[in-house]
């Protein structure tokens, strides 16, 4: 696991943006994991720059988000499938059909989760995750107990990630219970994980996740499994680090 503190968001947002294109550059048709919240998009700002002023293509690369939320309505705004067109795909030349998510309308979710997983084989397998972590160690939306060999599936957010994630809905009322995920284990097979986090509301979760025990108690763990994840801290969500 290789950590790297930097000294501001922007650095972070170029250093992953760096991975990313490496990835765009060298592959064929390179597939990227996409991960929602608030973390990614500097550096999704950065890919839309680079895309817009330095020419960089993602006409050829394929997509695919981490989660999705159960239970909004198609198109709603605060759907990951919207928020990632808004912030990301739909600012750069990657074809709309090659972007996809977990399908949280779908009448069958569990069914839908293995779908996903096999549309995901089917590319060839991520090459680059970009990951954030939530302040109670969930990485995706694999909360605390998730199996660490899981699977896209559904799950049940803890009430700390509905309270964090209130912020982008009117009221904590309107967050979602449900997610459609993928698993611990889908993520682990990507071939480089990327993960960004800020701020000293991550340090806690950022410690857990790189000195603790590999345990279901911090979900984000299992990727000291991993045999190639890029950790990018500022120096707030390093700060607990020994
Ligand atoms: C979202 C996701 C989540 C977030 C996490 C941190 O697709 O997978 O694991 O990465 O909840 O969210 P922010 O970055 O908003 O603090």
């Amino acid at each position: 696991m290789e950590i790297v503190i930097l000294d501001s968001t922007e650095r972070i947002a170029s250093a992953a943006a760096d991975a990313v294109e490496q990835v765009l550059r060298t592959h064929e048709t390179p597939v990227l994991g996409l991960a929602t919240g608030s973390s990614p998009l500097p550096v999704y700002r950065e890919i839309v720059r680079r895309h817009t002023e330095d020419g960089l293509s993602l006409a050829h690369a394929r997509a695919f988000l981490l989660d999705e939320y159960v239970g909004l309505p198609h198109g709603h705004p605060e759907s990951y499938r919207e928020v990632i067109r808004r912030e990301l795909t739909g600012l750069v030349d990657i074809p709309a059909a090659s972007v996809q998510g977990p399908d949280g309308g779908a009448d069958d979710v569990a069914a839908a989760g293995r779908r996903y997983d096999e549309a995901i084989h089917a590319a060839g397998g991520v090459d680059l995750q970009l990951l954030g972590i939530g302040s109670d160690g969930h990485i995706a939306f694999n909360e605390p107990g998730s199996s660490l060999a899981s699977r896209t599936r559904l799950k049940t957010l803890t009430e700390q990630t509905r309270q964090d994630n209130a912020r982008f809905f009117d009221h904590v009322d309107d967050v979602p219970y449900h997610v459609l995920t993928q698993g611990l284990g889908t993520i682990m097979e990507a071939r480089h994980l990327v993960l960004v986090a800020t701020g000293e509301g991550k340090a806690e979760a950022v410690a857990a996740m790189v000195e603790g025990p590999v345990s279901q108690v911090c979900p984000a763990s299992v990727t000291q499994m991993h045999p190639h994840v890029s950790v990018l801290l500022d120096e707030a969500a390093a700060s607990r680090l020994r």
